[in-house]
């Protein structure tokens, strides 16, 4: 996989027919008088989706992978017919692209189609920043969602997890474009799929025929499109292949919309969660322990969106990244209908707190992985990142709850939670009288232990204290520089841009007090932080003037959330003891995962909420129902919950 998160552009060019065309393959996107009946003829008929379409039912999921997303043609023209067919069912259009086009050109490719035009403005005006990895884009109203690999297409299907149902093999011509038609791609593609997979390319030519046939799909040459003599299509005649690491493996029960869900707790974790499955067609019944939602340590009025990137392409570090895109998206596409401000995108500003620090940021300037949209470097080594910002994290999580399908039920603490032959049995507070569920997802953060049926979760909780403070208590000096702050400033604390007269800064890291109220030595412990991030001499501001908030971060020892469906450790340890003898060792045959069925959490997000909780939500929604995974493997592994009892036994292993 290549080692930059930055993309090459297409070397692009339109004709004076407005045609796009690429240089590099020397071929166009589409044909200008029979494009759309061309992707009509040969993906959309061949892969015989209209029936399929019509035929889907509530709570079905349909997915379609497509090699070369380029303008998106492809992707609206099934958008439109899904539609046309009334499909009751759910679109995931997964594709992959290596030289994306940028939104303008993607505009204007795609102004040469009316008819799709209500479709196009809706993909440009939500079109992912152009980074490497995976990005999910939904469009509920219409039940389609996008799930879109930049990247190479075999490093992108290599790491998917999805069960496709039809595939669009586009790309140019094998002639034009040998390096896409590879071994690894084929494989890939036989890995993704199932009895009854179709599949449909524009190409009749050998390379391609032969490997799809290797991958376990029965070929047939019918004629092509227009003029074209031959084209290929074919479905997929072989069982399940073995999984790679099947201790991570779950296949969820289908469930329609009728079903009893139940999430625990309102803070981001929760309220990103309800939200994410009542946008899938779901009902939730939301239970907080608190009479307020969000009063954990999501209950701050400014937070800052920070993931901490680093110089290094780790999983963890990968999952930060798509997390910090996705949640730029959702705060922004949040803030369109609200009164008060949820999402303020100023930049944030990183600035090193210490000499070591400084040297991380000098090598992962010096990485160069990620593209300047993500960030880039400024004065001093400091770094900027562009669509950072600050989030108001209570209103977003009341945002995100206020929803006709989410019931919330406050001072409702959850005491009791037993399994059941139909699912899972919830006492709480107020629902003394078990109620039952089909799906509980825990997101009770540092309580976790307290009421989950797995009780050893390894999380710790720290407290931490952040303040606020009213302008009118600056000189006129301390005022101006704290007025003149129009971005996030980030180095040994934090300060966002001043809000409602006052400015709001912090946090502490108070490692050994439970302290629940504000005390006057975290304060000043905040005063300085902000004498050092403003440059500014605060000896002059009693803490007294301050007013601030406690919550209590919920931290893992490898800094990642755990996020995924739970299983029983001690089937686990059993099922994959052989692991303690060897590292390596993969199983030929699925064995017993000890999953608790139905129960999943989300929990352990650390300093970084914000960041990582609404695409843990959407991995968690995907995972419950049934829709590819918007998490390339790797990283769904790195925040998996069975990832501690497979670390045991390989750790036996190599002492
Ligand atoms: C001082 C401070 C500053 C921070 N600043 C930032 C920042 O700038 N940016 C950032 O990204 N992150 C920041 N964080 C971290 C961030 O706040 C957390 O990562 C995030 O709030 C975690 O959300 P959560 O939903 O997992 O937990 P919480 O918000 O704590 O929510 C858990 C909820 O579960 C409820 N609950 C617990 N047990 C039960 C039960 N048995 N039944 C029912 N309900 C239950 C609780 O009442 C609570 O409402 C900060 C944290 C602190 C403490
Ligand atoms: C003919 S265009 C696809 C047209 C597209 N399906 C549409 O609807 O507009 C082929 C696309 O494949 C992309 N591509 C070529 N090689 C690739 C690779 N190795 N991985 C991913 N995408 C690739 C090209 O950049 C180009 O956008």
């Amino acid at each position: 996989m290549s080692t930059s998160y930055c993309l090459e552009p297409p070397k692009l060019h339109f004709g004076e027919d407005g045609v796009p065309r690429s240089a590099t393959f020397d071929d166009v996107y589409f044909d200008k008088e029979a494009g759309l009946a061309e992707t009509e003829y040969v993906f959309i008929q061949q892969n015989n989706l209209s029936e399929r379409f019509a035929a889907l039912n509530d709570g079905d999921q349909f997915t379609i992978a497509e090699t070369g997303f380029g303008t998106g043609l492809n992707f609206l023209c099934t958008w439109h017919h899904f539609v046309e067919n009334e499909s009751k069912g759910w679109l995931h259009f997964v594709s992959v692209e290596k030289y994306p086009l940028d939104k303008m050109s993607l505009q204007n490719a795609l102004a040469a189609w009316p008819s799709l035009s209500r479709y196009a403005k809706l993909l440009v005006d939500n079109y992912p920043t152009l980074c490497q990895g995976w990005h999910r884009v939904n469009f509920n109203e219409h039940r389609v969602s996008l799930t879109l690999w930049l990247g190479d297409a075999g490093d992108g299907f290599s790491g998917l997890a999805a069960s496709v149902d039809a595939w669009f093999l586009d790309g140019f011509a094998p002639s034009k474009n040998p390096q896409m038609w590879n071994e690894q791609l084929f494989q890939a593609i036989g890995k993704l799929s199932h009895l009854g997979t179709t599949c449909a390319t524009f190409t009749a030519a050998g390379i391609v025929r032969r490997g799809l046939q290797a991958s376990g799909f029965k070929m047939e040459k019918v004629k092509g499109f227009g003029h074209k003599r031959e084209m290929l299509r074919g479905t997929f005649e072989q069982g399940a292949t073995t999984l790679k690491n099947p201790w991570f493996y779950h296949q969820p029960k289908r469930l329609n919309a009728s079903a009893r869900i139940l999430v625990v707790g309102s803070g981001i974790a929760g309220a990103s969660t309800a939200r994410a499955l009542v946008d899938k067609g779901f009902r939730v019944q939301v239970w907080e322990a608190d009479t307020e939602i969000a009063s954990g340590g999501s209950g701050n009025i400014q937070g800052m969106l920070y993931p901490k990137l680093q110089a290094t392409n780790t999983p963890i570090n990968r999952f930060y990244l798509a997390a910090f895109l996705f949640a730029q998206a959702t705060f922004t596409n949040l803030n369109q209908s609200v009164s008060g401000e949820i999402w303020r995108q100023c930049g944030l500003l990183q600035r090193a707190k210490n000499s070591a620090e400084a040297e991380k940021f000098e090598k992962m300037l010096g990485s160069q992985l990620y593209p300047p949209e993500v960030c880039f470097a400024k004065q001093d080594g400091e770094i900027l990142l562009p669509l950072s910002g600050w989030v108001a994290p209570k209103l977003a999580c009341a945002k995100l709850l206020d929803h006709e399908r989410i019931q919330v039920h406050l001072g409702n603490e959850l005491l009791q939670l037993e399994q059941t032959q139909q699912g899972w049995e919830a006492t709480g507070t107020k629902s003394p009288e078990p109620q039952h569920f089909d799906r509980v997802v825990l997101c009770t953060a540092g309580a976790i232990n307290q009421h989950s049926p797995v009780s050893e979760w390894p999380v710790k909780t720290i407290r931490g204290q952040v303040s606020r403070l009213s302008v009118e208590h600056l000189d006129t000096q301390q005022q101006t520089t704290a007025l003149a702050l129009d971005q996030v400033l980030c180095a040994d604390g934090y300060v966002s841009p001043p809000l409602d007269g006052h400015l709001n800064f912090g946090a502490t890291y108070d490692l050994t007090s439970n302290e629940i109220l504000p005390t006057l030595a975290s304060h000043s412990t905040n005063l300085n932080k902000l004498a050092n991030l403003l440059n500014i001499d605060t000896e002059n501001i009693a803490p007294e003037n301050l007013t601030g908030r406690v919550g209590f971060r919920c931290t893992v020892a490898d800094y990642a959330p755990i996020v995924g469906p739970v299983s029983n450790p001690q089937v686990l340890l059993e099922s994959y003891a052989p692991l303690r003898q060897n590292a390596k060792w993969q199983p030929t045959e699925l064995l017993n995962n000890g999953i608790l069925e139905g129960l999943y959490v989300n929990v352990g997000h650390g300093s970084r909420g914000l960041v990582s909780a609404p695409l843990s939500a959407e991995y968690l929604a995907s995972v419950i129902s049934g829709a590819p995974s918007p998490l390339e493997s790797a990283v769904a592994e790195s925040i998996h919950p069975n990832r501690f009892a497979i670390r045991q036994l390989k750790r036996n292993s190599a002492g």
